[in-house]
């Protein structure tokens, strides 16, 4: 065991000393995925506890990307489809994001590095106590501007777009847009993401290869990054193997 550690340490440290600081993403978002998967395979266990690790794992990826100068991190937490899971696993979850974003607004890593934590989605399907520690955690992070992690949550791209529409669509009907002025910009300017940079890197954990929903629209120009890992059990190798490849990559914009 000790020897495979040594084995990951030196894998690490190669890895990362071929990475160009000043080519890193500056904005990951992330697909936690095989949370459940990792409960069957680990034998008797409860589904909840494979979130609680992947709780664990989000706390060592957030400490990774403050090591490598990441600037924004978004995670899909939950999604509006994951409303239609068995009611014990919603109400876990639910009460697993109470906790975690209470626990997140003290924090003394948030705060030392200057975090903003921001929730993402329609947070009306959310329960109030919810939504009350969401609130805490944006309250108290909001004055921070050096590093972000956002939280996509009772979130789905077709209806953050839907959404968008009918904001525009409401201030065409009052006069107060011209539907020729309808630009990217403004559609941008409606999306629950509004003010925030869009993905360099996507990333999805556990061999699955489609967006599910996420960043729809601000996908357009991300690399994506598929691995085979599950959410739990995701190493520091694997995640800078995602940014190696991302380097790896030509990034041309279709030009
Ligand atoms: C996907 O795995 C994971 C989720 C639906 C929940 C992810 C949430 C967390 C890790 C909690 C983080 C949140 C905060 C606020 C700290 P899955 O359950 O779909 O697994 P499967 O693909 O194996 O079925």
């Amino acid at each position: 065991m000790k020897q495979l550690k040594f084995i990951y340490d030196i894998y690490e440290w190669y890895i990362s000393r071929n990475l160009k600081p000043e080519n890193l993403p500056k904005h990951i978002a992330i697909i936690m995925d095989g949370n459940r998967r990792y409960t069957k395979i680990m034998g008797n266990m409860e589904v909840i506890d494979g979130h609680k690790k992947g709780v664990s794992t989000l706390e060592k990826v957030m400490d990774w990307s403050i090591e490598l100068g990441i600037e924004i991190i978004t995670v899909y937490a939950f999604s509006t489809e994951n409303f239609k899971r068995p009611p014990k696993e919603v109400e876990g979850l639910m009460k697993l994001f109470q906790k975690n974003f209470e626990d997140v607004a003290k924090n003394p890593k948030i705060h030392k590095n200057e975090v903003r934590i921001k929730a993402v989605g329609n947070l009306n399907l959310l329960p109030e106590y919810v939504r009350e520690a969401i609130r805490t955690a944006e309250e108290s992070t909001a004055h921070y501007h050096k590093k972000h992690v956002n939280f996509a949550i009772g979130y789905d791209g077709r209806m953050e777009i839907i959404d968008a529409i009918k904001k525009i669509s409401k201030e065409v009907k009052e006069n107060k847009l011209d539907i020729n002025e309808i630009n990217e910009d403004i559609v941008n300017r409606n999306l629950y993401t509004a003010g925030l940079d869009d993905p360099n890197l996507i990333i999805r954990t556990s061999g699955e290869e489609r967006l599910s929903g996420f960043l729809l629209w601000q996908s357009s120009y991300s690399e994506l990054y598929f691995c085979d890992s599950l959410w739990p059990e995701l190493r520091k190798v694997d995640f800078l193997r995602a940014l190696r490849s991302y380097q790896e990559r030509e990034r041309r914009f279709g030009i």
